[in-house]
């Protein structure tokens, strides 16, 4: 990858970037990954920018009525988890141009080799890599641009995600070589937590994901009550006690998943978790879990619906967020093409 620039950074004002496909319901893995942790950030007072990025989901097909639905709902579980669209800006990726602008010059950034590696397009691709679409490989450059287009120097993500902030990096420090500028920030990946990476309850190894067949193994932002209490119990497990130290979990995928949980709904550590629940069998952590979950998730499901019944204001709160997001990116995007080498002629 490429070699660190020699000068040194330019200090950039923190600022956070973070983004959501809208390509399906979201998950547990969403709410703690990602949405529970936004909405920490905006409240210390750092300037937050979330985006939907409708542009990313169309990398595989989607129904465009379903999109349309998808993005109205992700941006109201967003409002729901508690983000203030008067603090922080809420908008989708395809109401602000300057990230398809940006997203062709680093195509022209981003070398294939490094695309290559990207595991998520492994993983998506499959066997099936003649077949999928050229958005898709090209997906990491885009959300390079998503996050650079605004200069932000922080992005909150769940694990997963990793790899993709990394090529972020390789791009802004290759853009800032090649032109000889100090121009992007490198920016800094933020996970942090114990539920960066919440597993399938079906499988302790997976990923919980929007995308598993198995409506079991997840968790919805739109289950009720009833239907999250029996997922939890339904969970996968083995017959063991919890232990009294995290080190016997180290071979339990599904007990520590359980457990990183219970320990990022109620804001603890999972050692707490462990230490309040040694010896504990699942037929009394399970319900515990569950109770816990229904607590902090079913408030979030009755805002979700409430905000659903009002689309229109969901379009006019996503608008504002646009002309936001648009008068940030836009400067940074043409000082971009002045630097690439574009002509920009004044119209008469
Ligand atoms: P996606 O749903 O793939 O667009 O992901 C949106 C955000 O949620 C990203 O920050 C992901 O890292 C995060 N996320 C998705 N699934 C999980 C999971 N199972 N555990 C933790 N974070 C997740
Ligand atoms: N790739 C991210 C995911 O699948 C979503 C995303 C797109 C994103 N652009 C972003 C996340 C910019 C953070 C910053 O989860």
């Amino acid at each position: 990858m490429a070699e660190p620039v020699q000068t040194p950074q330019a200090s950039f004002a923190p600022r956070i970037f973070s983004g959501i496909q809208p390509s399906g319901g979201l998950t547990l893995g969403n709410y703690l990954g990602a949405l529970k942790r936004f909405v920490e950030k905006q409240d210390e007072g750092i300037e937050t920018i979330y985006c939907m990025v409708d542009m990313h989901a169309i990398t595989v097909w989607q129904d465009p009525a379903k999109l349309r639905q998808q993005t109205r709902e992700g941006a109201a579980a967003f409002l729901a988890a508690g983000i203030d669209p008067a603090r922080s800006i809420l908008f989708n990726q395809s109401q602000v141009s300057a990230h398809a602008e940006l997203g062709w010059i680093f195509n022209c950034i981003a070398r294939m080799g490094w695309m290559s590696r990207m595991t998520q397009f492994k993983d998506k691709a499959g066997k099936n890599s003649e077949n999928v679409s050229l958005g898709l490989f090209a997906y990491p450059s885009l959300m390079a641009a998503d996050i650079l287009a605004y200069k932000a120097t922080h992005v909150p993500v769940g694990e997963d995600q990793k790899q993709h902030l990394e090529l972020t990096r390789d791009i802004a420090i290759k853009f800032n070589n090649d032109y000889g500028v100090n121009f992007f920030p490198v920016v800094e990946p933020v996970i942090e937590g114990a539920a960066t990476r919440v597993m399938s309850l079906r499988d302790g190894t997976k990923k919980m994901s929007k995308s598993d067949p198995s409506d079991q193994s997840r968790i919805n932002l739109t289950d009720d009550a009833d239907t999250i209490a029996k997922k939890i119990r339904k969970a996968k497990t083995d017959p063991e006690p919890l232990p009294d130290s995290l080190d016997g979990l180290k071979d339990r995928p599904e007990a520590r998943n359980l457990v990183n949980i219970y320990a990022a709904l109620a804001g603890h550590t999972a050692e707490q978790v462990i230490r309040d629940y040694a010896g504990a069998q699942f037929g009394t952590f399970k319900p515990a879990l569950a109770d816990l979950a229904v607590a902090k998730l079913e408030p979030i499901t009755l805002e979700m619906n409430r905000l659903m019944q009002d689309p229109a204001e969901i379009d006019r709160i996503l608008g504002q967020g646009a002309a936001r997001a648009e008068a940030i990116a836009r400067p940074i995007v043409d000082q971009v093409y002045d630097i690439v080498g574009m002509i920009r002629a004044p119209r008469t």
